[in-house]
């Protein structure tokens, strides 16, 4: 038998209505807080992320699903959505109209990662960009939105880690200081992260290994290095989030697995999803659009995996709780007489018409059998038509929510199952 490539799902029902359900709630959020939908190819150059998320970070390194077309082009299936969102932005002249822009996405990344529960090779992630504000305040509502989407799933007890990693100005002298350090202990780090040393220091902030997470515990940290633009952002932020009332934990070790950030990040964290407890992350990328040609432009934003959403929802305080069921079933039996089969038909379309889920047994089984269907099929009512009903007129509704059956006069069925559905009949 074949299988589906290892760290790939198959989003099946029920399941597939719990996804329809929450990104239902992520669209209605991003209507709320006035993002605008952008849709980006599955693919990109391959140079986009080298050039933005950078060479020395894992993701780049390791994670990419990376080929050449027929005609030799070098092409990667998106890991993260922030580069193609600012290489679409500058391409197609948004930064040439009103500004801000905010844009939100939703569909697949890749990324070639150790599956395990939370993780996958294959994931969905919606995230949101705000483009062409540099001020603090964008983030306060970026991570104001992060934290009502944890809100609205009952995730009691998140966390909001947020940390600030200056900007190339304060960096460059940060850099010197945080190598000194690091050159003065070069045996107790992995062979990895004496590599970051040499092209992206910092990055070793970013390393899992327990040994290299101990002996950064006394590094320089970056924001005692801030330049003036630098500490007042961070300052605003923090001042903002505290008169809103949102409680976070600054760790100066957060920098995120990105090379375009700057200045603010920050994570969202669930710990009982365990191991993949971030839920959300972002930042803010004020060089990114200047990195792809264009001319000086701030972003700031984040994104979520929808599994890991979904995981996190199913222990949460709110469970999503989608309509599984169907208005009516349409039963009617296989008698052989033309007329009963033309009225099923003429009633099953007359519902669908009138925007009724229904749904009726194209196996045509004995009726004991179609109630079973109806009943697997979660029909909150079932319309019964047999020789009985065609010869006296009418049509036997069953509600299979409170157990009455009533006889409707065929003409008027369809106004009563509309008025049932509705809730008026019961
Ligand atoms: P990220 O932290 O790499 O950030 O991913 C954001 C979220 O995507 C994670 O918190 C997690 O929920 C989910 N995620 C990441 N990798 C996987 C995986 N292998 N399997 C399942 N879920 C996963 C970014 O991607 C940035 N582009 C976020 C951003 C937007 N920053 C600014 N704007």
């Amino acid at each position: 038998m074949l299988r589906a490539p290892r760290g790939t799902n198959d989003i099946l029902p029920p399941e597939s209505h719990k996804w329809a359900c929450l990104e239902l709630l992520l669209r209605r959020l991003s209507k709320i807080y006035s993002f605008e939908e952008i849709r980006t190819p599955i693919f990109e150059y391959t140079e986009l992320f080298s050039r933005t998320v950078g060479e020395s970070t894992d993701i780049v390194r390791k994670e990419m699903y990376t080929f050449r077309d027929k005609g030799g082009r070098e092409l990667t299936l998106r890991p993260e959505g922030t580069a193609p969102v600012a290489r679409a932005f500058l391409e197609r002249g948004l930064d040439r109209g009103a500004l801000p822009k905010k844009l939100f996405y939703l569909g697949p990344m890749f990324r070639y990662e150790k599956p395990q529960a939370g993780r996958y090779r294959e994931f969905v992630q919606y995230g949101v960009e705000i483009l062409g504000s540099p001020s603090a305040y964008s983030d306060v509502e970026v991570i104001l939105l992060a934290v009502r989407i944890a809100e609205e799933l009952g995730l009691m007890g998140t966390t909001l880690y947020i940390n600030t990693i200056g900007c190339p100005k304060c960096r460059r002298v940060h850099r010197e200081d945080f190598v000194k350090h690091i050159s003065g202990r070069v045996g107790e780090f992995c062979p990895d992260c004496l590599e970051r040393l040499d092209r992206n220091p910092l990055r070793i902030l970013d390393c899992k290994n327990d040994a290299c997470r101990r002996a950064t515990a006394d590094v320089p940290l970056i924001r005692d290095y801030l330049c003036d633009d630098c500490r007042e952002h961070w300052v605003t932020l923090q001042d903002s989030l505290r008169s809103l009332g949102l409680e976070y934990t600054v760790d100066p070790t957060l920098v995120r697995g990105f090379d375009y950030y700057t200045k603010t990040v920050f994570e969202l964290k669930w710990p009982p999803l365990g191991a993949q407890d971030a839920i959300i992350g972002g930042g803010r990328y004020d060089g990114l659009i200047e990195e792809l040609g264009g001319k000086p432009c701030p972003g700031m934003g984040f994104a979520v995996g929808v599994e890991r959403l979904l995981l996190a929802a199913e222990k949460g305080d709110k469970p999503l709780a989608p309509d599984v069921s169907i208005d009516c079933f349409v039963l009617f039996p296989d008698t052989g007489d033309k007329r009963v089969t033309e009225a099923g038909f003429g009633l099953l379309n007359d519902l669908r018409c009138s925007g009724l889920s229904s749904d009726f047994d194209p196996l045509r089984r004995s009726m004991k059998a179609q109630m079973k269907h109806a009943d697997r099929l979660k029909a909150k009512y079932v319309a019964i038509i047999g020789e009985e009903e065609i010869e006296q007129g009418f049509i036997t509704i069953r509600s299979m929510e409170h157990g009455w059956q009533k006889q409707v006069p065929a003409g008027s069925v369809l106004d009563f199952m509309k008025e049932a559905v509705s809730g008026g009949t019961d």
